[in-house]
């Protein structure tokens, strides 16, 4: 069944376990209906149907990558939202002050410099006034033992796919706080606190 998968479709897969949505729920307790959200770096669209079921609100996910909005297409096609296409390291095809929620969720610790401060970049223009902007990432914290005690189970194996995969960018990115560096430089209001038993991080702006 793997063999014949690409990525995007063994990405999918993995978000549908029971880690994935404990993951993501921080970001889902984030939102109240009705908001306008923007989830960037969208993948497979996970947090899009999570939101739909769970909050109502209107959603717009983006991602550089077509193979992975072909599996958000997949996975949300009972469900109204829009999914988009951009290019890496350019403008967002979005208005000024349109989102009262961004989230960017798994991706930031895994860019160059150059790209993060891009997509923060953009966030702050589109993002409405008094809106927030909510960065969920992995913190390459915790250690096979303590993620064997939390979160074993036949189908949590993809958890240590992740934990793996991820562990070094997600270490380095805990431990250099870019965010709160860029939120001092630009006078924002920054926030982090850990989730899923330390193993992710939630960073927030408020703008
Ligand atoms: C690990 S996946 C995370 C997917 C989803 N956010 C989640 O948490 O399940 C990272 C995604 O970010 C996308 N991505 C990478 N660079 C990006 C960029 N500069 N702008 C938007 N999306 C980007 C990738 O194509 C990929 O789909």
């Amino acid at each position: 069944m793997f063999i014949k998968m690409n990525f995007s479709q063994f990405f999918s897969y993995i978000q549908e376990a029971p880690w994935y949505e404990k993951f993501l729920s921080p970001v889902i307790k984030e939102v109240t209906t009705n908001d306008k959200v923007l989830d960037i770096g969208t993948g497979s669209g996970k947090l899009l149907e999570l939101l739909h079921n769970k909050t109502n609100s209107v959603n717009t996910g983006i991602d550089t990558n077509n193979s992975m909005l072909q599996e958000a297409q997949i996975k949300l096609h009972k469900i109204k939202v829009d999914l988009v296409q951009i290019e890496p390291n350019k403008n967002l095809p979005l208005k000024n002050s349109s989102f009262h929620i961004i989230s960017i969720c798994n991706v930031l610790f895994n860019l160059n410099e150059k790209s993060v401060y891009k997509i923060l970049n953009e966030s702050i223009r589109i993002i409405k006034k008094g809106g927030k902007i909510i960065i969920l990432s992995p913190t390459g914290k915790g250690g096979i033992l303590k993620l064997t005690a939390k979160f074993f189970s036949i189908k949590n194996l993809g958890i240590y796919i992740w934990y793996f995969a991820t562990k070094n960018r997600a270490a380095e990115w805990t431990n250099n706080l870019i965010l709160k560096e860029y939120c001092r430089k630009n006078n924002l209001k920054y926030n982090r606190k850990f989730t899923l038993n330390g193993f992710a991080q939630l960073e927030t702006i408020k703008v």
